[in-house]
């Protein structure tokens, strides 16, 4: 039988990439999200990638007794990956309660039943955000981290707490935080991708409906930090490549490969790219234009930061494939499909 996996969060952006590599892979995966901040025609778009249409349950995580009945109908869970969390920085300013409540209840309610339904594997979604801006370039897993620029990144921090503090209590029980660096793109197919709800926020989702013709003009914020061309430097993942991280960290768990019952791992490509490097880069790839001018830096924001992946590479035995151009073609093929919807 194959072995299941919940996974919270899976019609997101990056819970659905990690959907269709868990399926393809074997595994049998069940989704919970409340759908706040995705859409129900994921699930469809996943079968018409992979051929199978993922188990599906929907409602908030931060609802104990529901997540309570969950874990007592699905007997057969092996490990849960946990997307499932809000995660727009000013949103998270303006919000602070809501962002705590969400990310931090939903996490607790989740490993309080893995506890009591004795489900021992966890990977959750942490991020680089917990690194701030280093002192030293790029950050190794043992950069220590700093106090965070925004609920949002508190959040995640605080989240890689309570799992280190629950798994020093529970031996039993296995966790990896994986420190997402910045993930962009789309599956090739262009049938699952980044859906933001009004204004995009990121980089690429409002640079794609710039080049789109639905915003007039991608704004660069700042070109005087003290990077080579002056733009913010960060590192850029295709979404795929992430997803196969995480099933790389499952298989590490599920196959007791783990050297310490709570570990840690950078998932980024190594490589810094700033705002006008990406611009240029799409513009080789797709043969579109930008139109972008340069604006103030914008509150908040570092001036740069990438991952050393040494660690990840060797012991997760992963390693990001997808070069920029075709990441960002990617990001370019879903733009056109769902403009054209
Ligand atoms: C990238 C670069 C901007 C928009 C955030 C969160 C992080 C993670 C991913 C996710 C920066 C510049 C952006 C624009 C621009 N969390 N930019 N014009 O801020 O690195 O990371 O998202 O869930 O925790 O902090 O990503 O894509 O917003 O920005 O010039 O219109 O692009 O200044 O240098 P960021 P981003």
């Amino acid at each position: 039988m194959s072995k299941q996996i919940l996974v919270t969060g899976g019609t997101g952006f990056i819970g659905s990439h990690t959907v269709v590599e868990l399926q393809n892979n074997g595994y049998d995966v069940v989704i919970v999200d409340n759908l706040s901040n995705s859409k129900i025609e994921v699930l469809e778009q996943i079968e018409a990638i992979t051929g199978v249409k993922p188990k599906f349950e929907e409602f908030d995580l931060t609802d104990k007794q529901k997540v309570n009945d969950f874990f007592q109908k699905y007997t057969d869970l092996e490990a849960i990956i946990h997307f499932a969390a809000s995660k727009a920085v000013g949103e998270s300013v303006e919000k602070p309660l809501m962002y705590y409540n969400n990310n931090l209840n939903s996490l607790m309610n989740i490993m309080a039943c893995m506890i009591e339904y004795k489900v021992p594997n966890l990977v959750f979604s942490s991020s680089c955000t917990v690194y701030g801006q280093p002192d030293k370039l790029p950050v190794t897993e043992q950069t220590p981290r700093k106090e965070a620029e925004s609920p949002y990144g508190n959040t995640k921090s605080i989240c890689e707490d309570i799992i280190r503090d629950t798994l020093k209590a529970c031996p039993d029980l296995k966790g990896i935080a994986l420190r997402y660096f910045n993930p962009i793109g789309a599956h090739e197919t262009a049938k699952i991708g980044e859906l933001p709800l009004g204004v995009p926020n990121n980089l690429i989702p409002f640079l794609t409906q710039t080049v789109a013709g639905i915003r007039p003009e991608l704004s660069v914020f700042g070109d005087d930090y003290n990077t080579p061309d002056g733009s913010a430097i960060r590192d850029y993942i295709h979404v795929v490549d992430l997803a196969k991280a995480h099933v790389v960290a499952i298989e590490r768990l599920l196959n007791g490969k783990n050297k310490a019952n709570c570990e840690y791992f950078n998932v980024g490509t190594g490589n810094g790219v700033s705002v006008l490097e990406i611009i240029e880069s799409f513009e080789r790839a797709t043969g579109e234009k930008v139109p972008h001018k340069i604006v103030a830096r914008r509150a908040g924001d570092i001036e740069q930061i990438y991952a050393d992946t040494t660690y990840a590479n060797d012991e997760l035995g992963w390693k990001a494939q997808s070069s920029l151009d075709e990441t960002l073609l990617s990001a370019w093929k879903w733009q056109k499909n769902i403009s054209e919807k």
